[in-house]
């Protein structure tokens, strides 16, 4: 640590840290656009401008000169500097609330919104807009620009992002992104002078004519100002309209930290977290975008050979099954929670006592004994997509890899209960479609619909050919935890309704069994 010294007062901060980091660490924060902790430091903006000196010293004697006070005399650099490239050094004197250094971050927003339009009132980054904020706290609110402002029309630049070229200010965030985290040098910055945009190159022939990086919805958070854009929540709501909770993203076992953004018990965004530093600055798109599957399709009906029914009389037709099954299968589970497989393993082991033959396999995007679960697919997203593989794996229930050809092995059993395989967004990437995936193609050969149990969250092909189809809550809908690919145990929590009287997977089974036993005596 060193000694510096902040508008007066001195403070400890971190020697390995530039100014901007360290001022934040001391609860001082300088306006910036083009700074973030994750990328390279470019001082492009100008924005971070403080002012910088330190105390006179004695050419003579080596010694600080003090004045009549007894105070070092500080001598300040002529022109400001720019806090995000510029390391902390013992005894350094900084301003930033000089009136000087106010004044020179003023000239730069004033140079910044020389060419920004007044979209505020039209753009989705309003409330949540660098811009927007540093305009009113650190700008003037006059202009003094009185030419053609410059007009570029707006752009799509990716397969779900658009670029407002009018809005941009040029802090090359976007850029460094792509090349630095992503690893695509595909953004770059085109044109001269005034005319200068951000665009797109392909990078080679296999490259789209847009941009389709698991990453976009990452871009528009990066960009400070309203000019990259996700298009899929464009226009959807503003954003001061959003319930906001910190919980975690169920799209792969990364489980990383988001906030959740809620509207009229509908989940609309997952964003950063809002401590990004202790957790994860980024999410990928895959996980991002799944949001809206937690509010379409799902299964809200008990059905019975597809058709909807009331719970008292379907539940007890499939106890009886179960009752009567000597051999039953169990087919995934990494999607649950861990209390839900904690719950489940009680069940089949219960059932294993009452001598049933209880096989119990989950599937990853893998297959599962290839244990490909804690491989990643790029920089943050895993391989495999099921949020508790890791779980499972440890799971003594489960019986990974002693049934060889498991799949021969559910021609013949007597049940098979499938724990949300067949439910978007869980168990498959959903632009291959519920029918194309390689568990529903395997039912349909074998013809195993007919002793099919599904405990499903969403209503698909498959819950109409299954013997019946038990709705149960989705992740969003409940407090549990799961276990991330290394072991590390991370929390959602609940940030929608169910509607009434939806059940977990394991409450539903552990009725089921309820209702076995009644049948019994
Ligand atoms: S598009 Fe956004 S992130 Fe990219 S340079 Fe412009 S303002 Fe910065
Ligand atoms: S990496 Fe995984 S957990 Fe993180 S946002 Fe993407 S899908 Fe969700
Ligand atoms: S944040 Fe320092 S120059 Fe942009």
């Amino acid at each position: 640590m060193v000694k510096i010294t902040v508008d007066g007062t001195e403070v400890l901060v971190n020697e390995k840290k530039n100014l901007i980091d360290a001022l934040k660490d001391v609860g001082v924060s300088v306006p910036h656009f083009c700074y973030h902790p994750k990328l390279e430091v470019v001082g492009m903006c100008r924005l971070c401008m403080v002012e910088i000196g330190s105390a006179k010293v004695d050419p003579a004697t080596k010694q600080i000169v003090k004045d009549q006070t007894g105070k070092p005399i500080v001598i300040f650099n002529p022109k400001m500097q720019a806090a995000c490239n510029t390391p902390v050094t013992e005894g350094m004197y900084v301003n930033v609330n000089s009136e000087k250094a106010k004044a020179a971050r003023a000239g730069v927003m004033e140079f910044q919104l020389i060419n920004h339009p007044l979209d505020c009132p039209v753009c989705d980054k309003a409330g949540e807009c660098a811009l927007q904020d540093y305009s009113f706290s650190v700008g003037d609110s006059g202009s003094r620009f009185r030419e053609h402002k410059r007009n570029h029309p707006v752009e799509k630049i990716g397969t779900n992002l658009r670029i407002v070229h009018n809005r941009c200010i040029l802090c090359y965030r976007c850029v460094r992104f792509e090349r630095d985290i992503v690893g695509r040098d595909d953004l770059e910055l085109q044109e001269r002078g005034n005319e200068t945009v951000i665009g797109y190159t392909p990078l080679n022939a296999s490259s789209g004519p847009l941009l389709d990086t698991n990453y976009q919805g990452a871009l528009a958070d990066l960009c400070p100002v309203g000019a990259l854009l996700n298009e899929n929540t464009l226009f959807q709501s503003r954003v001061w309209w959003y319930d906001a909770k910190q919980s975690i993203c169920h799209g792969c076992s990364e489980l990383c930290h988001v906030t959740t953004n809620v509207k009229d018990n509908e989940l609309y965004r997952y964003m950063p977290p809002k401590n990004p530093e202790e957790t994860n600055y980024f999410i990928c798109d895959a996980g991002r975008f799944s949001v809206h599957e937690f509010s379409r399709n799902r299964l809200h009906a008990y059905l019975l050979k597809g058709h909807p029914g009331k719970s008292v009389d379907i539940l007890p037709q499939v106890a009886e099954n179960l009752l009567n099954a000597s051999k039953v299968a169990i087919v995934g589970g990494s999607t649950l929670s861990n209390e839900e497989v904690d719950a489940i393993q009680l069940l089949v082991n219960e059932w294993r006592n009452s001598s049933k033959d209880v096989a119990w396999e989950f599937r990853t995007e893998t297959p599962m004994w290839e244990n490909r679960f804690a491989e990643k697919a790029d920089f943050l997203m895993m391989v495999d997509r099921r949020p508790n593989s890791k779980k499972l794996l440890d799971s003594k229930a489960v019986s990974i890899g002693e049934r060889k050809g498991w799949e021969e092995y559910l021609s013949q059993v007597d049940l098979i209960i499938v724990l949300n395989e067949f439910s978007a967004p869980y168990a498959f990437d959903a632009t291959r479609g519920i029918e194309n995936s390689e568990l529903y193609k395997l039912f349909e050969q074998k013809d195993l619909w007919k002793k099919t149990i599904l405990v499903s969250t969403h209503e698909s092909a498959a819950t109409k050919k299954a013997l019946a189809s038990l709705p149960v809550k989705a992740f969003p809908e409940m407090e549990a935890t799961y276990t991330r690919h290394d072991g590390q145990i991370r929390k959602s929590i609940p940030v929608l309704k169910p509607v009434k009287g939806l059940k977990t997977a394991s409450e539903v089974l552990a009725s089921l069994s309820g209702k076995a036993e009644l049948a019994r005596r």
